[in-house]
């Protein structure tokens, strides 16, 4: 069993290298974001909610978004049995505590942090580019601000939290998609092979 999360700022690659990862290590994905936007595109009650943090560019609330995320893995317990790849989440410390004892209640534990490092001006660069292409509601310029500043704020004291768990593995994520995959694989062998 692999468990992972893919951290990074926003547009650093997160979804990306989760394709390739479920494909070469039979991981289970789960994409924070893309199940808030699930609800938000079905207008649940949770998507109500979400949408007003969403598109302001902030955070879920952590106690609501924890509960989502143990939402989650109870309801996928076959897809989850060979490992998951957590994308979005944590993106605060207090949701890395819940994520540890979240694994540790279900008799596992997070394996590796990987840290898609990216220069800001290609964070900027890729959103707008994606904005344009997708229409994706968050990926405009004010918002993209706002995501980047809570990223730093909010978010990027985990990348020491993981360092001082022994956990984190830091990737060059400037690179193409290919070239960022193989640095991927390289860095999760040893904990592969174990
Ligand atoms: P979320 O959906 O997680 O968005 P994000 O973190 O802002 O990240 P993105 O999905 O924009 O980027 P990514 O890193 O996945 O990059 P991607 O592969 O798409 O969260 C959205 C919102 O939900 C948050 O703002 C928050 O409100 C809420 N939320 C979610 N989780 C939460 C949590 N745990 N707690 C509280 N709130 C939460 O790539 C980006 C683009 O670049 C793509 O177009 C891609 O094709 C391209 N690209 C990728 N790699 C490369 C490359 N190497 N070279 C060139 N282009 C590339
Ligand atoms: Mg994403």
């Amino acid at each position: 069993m692999l468990n992972i999360v893919i951290f990074g700022a926003p547009g650093s690659g997160k979804g990306t290298q989760s394709d390739n990862l479920i494909r070469e290590y039979g991981l289970y994905h789960i994409s924070t974001g893309e199940v808030l936007r699930d609800h938000i595109s079905r207008a649940t009650k949770l998507g109500v909610i979400a949408d007003r943090y969403i598109s302001k560019g902030n955070l879920i609330p952590d106690d609501l978004m924890v509960s989502v995320l143990e939402d989650v893995l109870d309801s996928n317990p076959e897809k989850t049995a060979r490992g998951v790849i957590f994308d979005g989440f944590p993106r605060t410390i207090d949701q890395a505590v819940a994520l540890n004892d979240m694994l540790a209640r279900r008799g596992t534990l997070l394996h590796a942090v990987i840290g898609l490092e990216v220069d800001e001006d290609q964070l900027m660069n890729r959103m707008l580019l994606r904005g344009k292409e997708t229409g994706r509601a968050d990926d405009n310029p004010v918002t993209i601000k706002q995501r980047l500043e809570v990223y730093h704020r909010q978010t990027c004291p985990l990348r020491d939290y993981y360092i001082a768990e022994g956990k984190y593995l830091p990737i060059n994520g400037n690179n193409s998609i290919d070239a960022i995959f193989e640095d991927i694989k390289k860095a999760l062998a040893p904990i592969v092979s174990k």
